[in-house]
């Protein structure tokens, strides 16, 4: 494992866990392949911008050329696909979305990994796949997969693909469950960022529903952590479950986040609840803490550092939320 290519690395998690590898092993080459949507931004690798170790191709995991093009001239010899759509609610207002770049677009890949043989294809998965669960219930990696929205039934769908690359042709493959990641460079459509980003702006934090559907909220560093561990450590053919195992109800998040700011509950709004939206999600990540990995963060450490990020990088999120931003806003928000 030497040469990376890195999909969807101009992502959230994505950018993160390039930051995160180029420091922790600097003979290693990491390749961004991203087609830069909405939420890919250049911004997120500033950091690393001049770094000799990475490179950035501009591409759509759909379009096999092009990956095969980036995987010969930089001698790729492991991907970690983290290039997807991935906002729940886009998904729902359209799923086509999904269906291309999740389900065909991971499908490239593989075909790609396979001819060109390569070391590793890690895919990036969540939770989602597993459906609701009832409490007291957790997941383990070995349950059914009962995905109930467009965008964890594509992620699900990916997933098949995946393992039947590694049973049919013996790709060399791992994967990993995360749950909902917080932190540094997260678009601000999902609801952390936004009732954040909104209370900073004294806007009202729509909490959809009863605001007590549970998510196991984690730093995204951690989950950078579990995916290093996975793909040095972990299985060839395993799955692994990444989360804190400790779930916090949506409407105690929003309360959270108003007290690190020291905004009124009256910012506080419930609006019509998300079409089939997953109650709980829940994991047992016993297997991973297996392998050496435990999370840092609680959930209390992880929300503000997080609050704290949006805090002092205004400049980061005012510009993304202008323009197709409002535009998806009103028709998300408009009408609730
Ligand atoms: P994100 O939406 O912030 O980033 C996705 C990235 O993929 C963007 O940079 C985008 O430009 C790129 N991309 C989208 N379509 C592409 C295409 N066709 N070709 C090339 N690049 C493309 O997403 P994220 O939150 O960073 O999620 C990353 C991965 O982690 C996804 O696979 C997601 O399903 C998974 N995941 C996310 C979470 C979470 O809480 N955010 C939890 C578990 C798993
Ligand atoms: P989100 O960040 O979209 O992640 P996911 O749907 O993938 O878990 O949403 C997290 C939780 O917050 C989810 O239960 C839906 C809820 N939510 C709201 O209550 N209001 C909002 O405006 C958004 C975007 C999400």
């Amino acid at each position: 494992m030497q040469n990376l290519l890195v999909t969807g690395g101009a992502g959230f998690i994505g950018s993160n866990f390039v930051h995160y590898m180029l420091e922790k092993y600097p003979a290693y080459r990491i390749v961004v392949y991203d087609v830069l949507t909405y939420a890919g931004r250049m911004e997120n690798l500033a950091l690393a911008q001049g770094n000799p170790q990475l490179s950035f191709v501009r591409g759509d995991i759909c379009d096999i050329d092009a990956v095969r093009a980036a995987v010969d001239t930089y001698q790729i010899d492991t991907i970690i696909n983290f290039a997807a759509e991935t906002h729940v609610d886009r998904s729902i207002l359209a799923p086509d979305a999904v269906v291309r770049t999740n389900v065909n677009g991971t499908w490239a890949l593989l075909e790609v990994a396979r001819e060109r043989q390569l070391e590793r294809f890690h895919q990036i998965s969540t939770d989602e796949v597993y459906g609701a669960i009832p409490a007291p219930q957790r997941s383990t990696e070995g349950d059914p997969l009962e995905p109930r929205s467009p965008y964890s039934a594509s992620k699900a769908g990916a997933e098949h693909l995946v393992y039947a690359y590694f049973i049919t042709y013996g790709l060399p493959v791992t994967m990993t469950r995360g749950s909902n990641n917080i932190g540094p460079f997260h678009y601000p459509e999902k609801a952390v960022p936004l009732f954040t980003t909104n209370a900073i702006d004294d806007i009202p934090l729509p909490i959809y529903g009863d605001g007590l559907q549970m998510r196991d909220y984690q730093f995204v560093l951690d989950h950078c952590e579990g995916i290093d561990l996975v793909l040095h450590k972990g299985a060839l053919g395993e799955t692994y479950n990444v989360g804190t195992g400790v779930e916090t109800a949506n409407i105690d998040m929003a309360h959270k986040i108003l007290r690190i700011l020291g905004k009124p509950e009256s910012l506080l709004q419930h609006v019509t609840d998300r079409a089939g939206h997953d109650r709980r999600y829940a994991l047992d990540c016993s297997k991973l803490r297996a392998l050496g990995w435990s999370s840092r963060h609680s959930f209390d450490q992880a929300l503000e550092r997080t609050v704290r990020w949006y805090v002092e990088h205004e400049g980061w999120w005012r510009p993304i939320k202008s323009g197709e931003y409002l535009e998806y806003y009103k028709q998300q928000y408009g009408a609730r």
